[in-house]
């Protein structure tokens, strides 16, 4: 979809959409229309329950004496703040996307003095909002509201050109977004450690310096955590490091490392028939990992970074991973295996070690579809974050909230750390039932090396069954904005 900005003129056709305030309170534009249309904004409402709340949307469509297909009146409630600004801009395209409309003009002249960063919001709403993985469904693109129809947003807005300069990195971020989207929508057939790597070579093209470790180099490094994971799979696992060198030379990176599992079966411990096809997106930290590397460098982030994966696919075959079977990781420290489905951790646990070991960055946040038991705890609204570090877990907090990304701290502690304890190796890698999110993270804490970090445990985050303003069905490409925004606050000169 095109989005562009334009001076705040009323079109002469396609859609509209003017905002109200709370109130009943028309904008500029809005009053113009009305009386373009000889009354039928202020008609409507009153034949409505619209009040311009937040939030609230009214359609009018073919208004007499006019040739525009459709009027749509956004609330903006008394004031609106930068997520309502991007919820306004996803509300539209949600009504218009499908409509028959084919473009649309949104008018930003009300709900803040600040307008021309509401109207960057208000475009990046609506392109996050158009975004539709349908490259499969060749008889028809049904996602709920059938064939989008709608090319086109401009925003007019006073000051157009500082809301295009606003805009600018934020639609980097947005192209972030929609390559996780994709990659984490993309079927295990199709996405697998060797084409999710060749997926990161792709950002080279923008700058990114990639390089693929493949099962050899792994073994080499000891990796053997990870590689155990992978042993059952017909795919050969691979680690990609990627970096982006955008800081002084002199800087030490900020790293970011995510569990890429294509595909989950759970391995010899094998996860039950229903809801198995949804282990596709086991991907989901690698996959935010990979799309915040495009979305920094594509906005050119004045930092250094590394992102790191560690790509595998857990499948049960006569040469896969026992339980009861003890690895030897790349730390030294050795694993026995009590659950194979309990994989991410082991893969974590190497390139974690890696990570350290090699680029001693300033610190690591790690991404990871870890434990069903954070959805239990959690549900889909926060993803669990786990840190040995006050100040990164407050200023994740805060990304959290500025972003609508939002991430609740839970507990580390050692009395934890001893359900992993093992009688036949250092630890093993899953801790009962109780605290399983938590346990899973202790598991991690111990290849971090007193590394300042981060474990963000996103299960329930990564997909999601029911649509959002900003974020449509399926794939949501969570933490590319969060962390966008947490390294451009705290980690950029
Ligand atoms: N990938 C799963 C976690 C998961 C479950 C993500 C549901 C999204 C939705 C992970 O590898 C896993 O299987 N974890 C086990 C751990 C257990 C064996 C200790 C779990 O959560 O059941
Ligand atoms: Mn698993
Ligand atoms: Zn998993």
């Amino acid at each position: 979809m095109k989005i562009s900005f334009a001076e705040p003129v009323l079109p002469a056709k396609g859609a509209v959409v003017v905002l109200v305030e709370e109130g009943k309170k028309l904008s500029s534009a809005a009053k113009e229309l009305d009386k373009q249309t000889k009354g039928a904004v202020t008609r409507a409402i009153g034949a409505s329950k619209f009040e311009g709340k937040k939030g609230q949307t009214l359609e009018i469509l073919a208004p007499a004496g006019s040739d525009l297909d459709r009027i749509l009146l956004a609330g903006t409630g008394k004031e609106f703040d930068e997520l309502e600004q991007q919820a306004l801009g996803g509300n539209l395209v949600g009504k218009l996307l499908s409509s028959g409309s084919t473009e649309v003009t949104a008018i930003v002249d009300a709900g803040t003095k600040d307008l021309a960063t509401a109207a960057a919001n208000v475009a990046l709403g609506a392109r996050l909002a158009s975004y539709r993985f349908d490259k499969y469904q060749t008889k028809q693109k049904d996602n709920d509201n059938g064939k989008p129809t709608l090319k086109s947003v401009t925003v007019g807005v006073a000051d157009s050109a500082a809301a295009r300069k606003t805009y600018g990195p934020m639609d980097k971020i947005a192209d972030g977004v929609f390559f996780t989207r994709d990659l984490v929508s993309e079927p295990g057939n199709v996405i697998y450690p060797e084409t999710l790597a060749a997926q990161c070579k792709e950002l080279t093209k923008l700058g990114v310096k990639v390089e693929i470790l493949d099962e050899k180099a792994m073994a080499k490094l000891g990796m053997h955590a990870l590689l155990g994971v992978g042993q059952g799979s017909e795919r050969e696992s691979r680690t990609v490091v990627m970096s982006w060198d955008g800081g002084a030379k002199s800087d030490q990176p900020v790293a970011f490392v995510g569990k890429g599992v294509t595909f989950d079966s759970g391995g010899i411990s094998l996860k039950p028939g229903p809801g198995m096809e949804e282990m596709k997106w086991d991907m989901g930290g690698s996959g935010t990992v990979i799309g915040l590397m495009k979305a920094l460098a594509g906005r050119k982030a004045k930092v250094n970074v590394v992102g790191l994966v560690g790509l595998v696919e857990n499948m049960p075959d006569g040469k896969a991973q026992r339980p009861g079977d003890i690895v030897t990781s790349m730390s030294g420290q050795t694993i026995e295996i009590h659950n194979t489905d309990a994989e991410g951790r082991l893969v974590l646990a190497d390139v974690l070690w890696y990570c350290q070991d090699r680029f001693k960055p300033q610190f690591m946040v790690d991404l990871a579809t870890l434990t069903g038991a954070i959805i239990i705890g959690l549900g889909h609204e926060y993803a669990g974050m786990f840190a040995n570090d006050d100040k990164l877990s407050d200023q994740l907090f805060a990304a959290g909230t500025a972003t609508g990304e939002k991430v609740w701290r839970m507990p580390l502690h050692d009395n934890y750390d001893k359900k992993i304890k093992s009688d036949a190796a250092d630890m093993k890698n899953i801790g009962g039932r109780d605290a399983g999110s938590i346990t899973a993270a202790q598991f991690l804490q111990r290849f971090v090396n007193k590394t300042p970090w981060v474990h963000l445990d996103i299960a329930g985050m990564a997909w999601s069954k029911e649509a959002k303003p900003t974020v449509p069905k399926g794939a949501t490409g969570f933490g590319v904005r969060l962390l966008d925004r947490f390294v451009a606050d705290n980690y950029e000169k």
